[in-house]
């Protein structure tokens, strides 16, 4: 049976209004893991559909202290990538550069990359250093050269807006955590929810144009 005109109208601006946002992150002790639940949030309250995906912890136990690798988000896979629209990526600054097992998930997404599959999408990154100069903007910048090498479209938020001034990091949202004393607050919650915002919007931008 035929559904009635107005819903097939209806769902037709639903689809065409609805960007698909994948948020994937990496997490040991849950900061970046916070930012990823603001991020998605946020993006759900913009009218996005989203995937909210961690990657799975594959460091010993005496390398890394894990609360946050295991809880009940599913696991990133190769088709939430994508599958995406707009894809964010967190990771903890590891010695100045994104943590191993969110490489090791990129290192899955060869073989999309190889179709193509990776490419005009939209993409920007979040991250959570134990100190406030220890390596925050180094680490999203190595996260973006794997966007690049995607043909992706890189979205950071800039000093767009004036919570930006408040976090200060033009890249991407990061939180420092002061040994693991400092949680997730006000300040880096506002830049998550800004650039959350800002790559929905851009995603949406770029669904409607013919590229
Ligand atoms: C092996 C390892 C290396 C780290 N390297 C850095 C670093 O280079 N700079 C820094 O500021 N913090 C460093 N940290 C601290 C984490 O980046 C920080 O605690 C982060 O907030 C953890 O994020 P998470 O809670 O999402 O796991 C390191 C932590 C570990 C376990």
């Amino acid at each position: 049976m035929r559904a009635p005109a107005n819903d097939i109208v209806r769902d037709a601006a639903t689809v065409e209004a609805r960007v698909k946002v994948a948020v994937v992150y990496y997490s040991a002790t849950g900061h970046v893991a916070d930012i990823a639940r603001e991020i998605a949030e946020t993006a759900e309250k913009a009218g996005a559909e989203v995937r909210l995906r961690r990657v799975a912890e594959s460091a010993p136990p005496e390398g890394v202290d894990s609360t946050a690798a295991t809880d009940g988000t599913p696991l990133a896979a190769v088709e939430d990538v994508v599958w995406a629209d707009a894809v964010l990526m967190g990771s903890p600054t590891r010695f100045g550069n994104i943590a191993a097992q969110l490489s090791q998930f990129l290192a899955t997404l060869g073989g999309a990359w190889r179709k193509g599959e990776l490419a005009d999408k939209v993409y920007s990154g979040f991250t959570s250093t134990g100190s406030p100069h220890g390596g925050n903007e180094s680490t999203l910048l190595a996260l973006m050269h794997s966007f690049h090498h995607f043909g992706g479209i890189v979205v950071a938020p800039g000093f767009t807006h004036p919570a930006k001034f408040a976090d200060g990091n033009p890249y991407g949202t990061a939180h420092h955590d002061a040994g693991g004393t400092v949680s997730v607050g006000d300040v880096t919650r506002n830049a998550a929810r800004v650039q959350a915002e800002r790559v929905v919007r851009l995603a949406r931008a770029l669904a409607s144009a013919t590229v």
